[in-house]
């Protein structure tokens, strides 16, 4: 270390010891901040594993309600319904039923965790739809948006009438936070929150999701998820859902847009949560499985990666199993 005049600059000091490291460590993981997103199928009498998925099942209505319950115990910051039900229609009519799976599937939840765990549910038309968009089609075939949203107003007073504490609009319509807004205090439900899916991406990522919801879909979602080569865009998209009411936003997928779920964090002063989405998971899962990587560690540094970006919260299939590694 050859004399400059100064003194040495030696940042190792602070790396010496697992105290020292931990006294000034910027970035923290708690079971607080993770979400754990869930399944559950329509009449499945067991957990139905998902291939493209190691570890992660559809759930029973009632292997769901212990899942809730767990998260609670774990201290989880909250779950998120999605459901696969038996019948799909051009409508997705399901959705809007308060027999239907999704919506009894909330109630479930919340009798079995009360006030203990946020119990938050997607608010979309693709797991109830034939064609698996996000939308209902017009004439021409193209999601009609404005069509959609009357849907997706039903959507969420059917879902807060079950008891969500959180909707979650991942459908990307235009319009769709001040709708569904609108239509949740019209029916007296304004302490319900909402967690917009703002700046979500068409992205290949998505595809063990589609097979764990069963989806139908044969295109793409292009016409309303965002191109991944637009970082303004995103920023836009959130700031246009904090002025339409949005109490949480969402940037979606987390890993291959960490840039924009920055970009985000400083451009609102709402909470951000951020989606590690299905491939993100099935990646690492994929190569833990071959021997490729130590799973544990990949874990718990995609998950710090995604908080070090600046999502308050993230959305994660590990949520559950990063609480138990985190209180080791
Ligand atoms: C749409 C929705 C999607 C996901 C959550 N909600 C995907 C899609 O656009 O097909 C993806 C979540 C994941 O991949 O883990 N309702």
């Amino acid at each position: 270390m050859a004399g400059t005049g100064g003194p040495v600059i030696r940042p190792r000091r602070l790396r010496r010891t697992p105290a020292l490291r931990e006294l000034v460590a910027e970035t923290s993981l708690a079971p607080g901040h993770l979400v754990l997103p869930v399944f559950v199928r329509e009449g499945a009498g067991a957990p139905v594993p998902i291939r493209s998925m190691p570890g992660v099942v559809q759930h029973t209505r009632d292997t769901l309600r212990k899942a809730a319950a767990e998260a609670a115990e774990l201290g989880l910051g909250g779950i998120m319904l999605f459901a696969v039900p038996e019948h799909k229609d051009a409508r997705g009519s399901g959705a809007c039923d308060p027999e239907g799976i999704l919506n009894v599937a909330i109630a479930d939840a919340v009798a079995e965790v009360g006030a203990a765990l946020p119990v938050m549910a997607d608010l979309c038309l693709d797991e109830f739809t034939d064609h698996g968009h996000c939308g209902v089609l017009a004439d021409d075939g193209t999601v009609d948006n404005d069509a959609t949203l009357e849907l997706y107003a039903e959507m969420a007073r059917v879902q807060a009438a079950a008891g969500a504490d959180v909707v979650g609009p991942s459908g990307m319509m235009d319009g769709q936070v001040a709708v569904i807004r609108d239509a949740l205090d019209g029916a007296g439900h304004t302490e319900v929150a909402i967690l917009a899916y703002s700046a979500k991406y068409a992205s290949a990522f998505y595809g063990p999701f589609r097979e764990a919801v069963a989806s139908s879909l044969t295109g793409d979602r292009r016409t309303y998820q965002q191109d991944a080569r637009n970082r303004r865009e995103g920023v836009r998209e959130a700031l246009l859902d904090v002025a339409e009411g949005a109490d949480l936003v969402m940037v979606k997928p987390a890993l291959p847009y960490l840039d924009v779920l920055r970009e985000v964090r400083d451009a609102v002063d709402v909470p951000v949560a951020a989606y590690n989405i299905s491939g993100e998971y099935a990646m690492v899962e994929a190569a833990a499985a071959n021997g490729w990587i130590d799973r544990e560690a990949a874990i718990l540094e995609t998950l710090t990666s995604i908080r070090r970006a600046g999502a308050d919260v993230v959305l994660t299939y590990w949520a559950a199993e990063a609480a138990r590694l985190l209180g080791r």
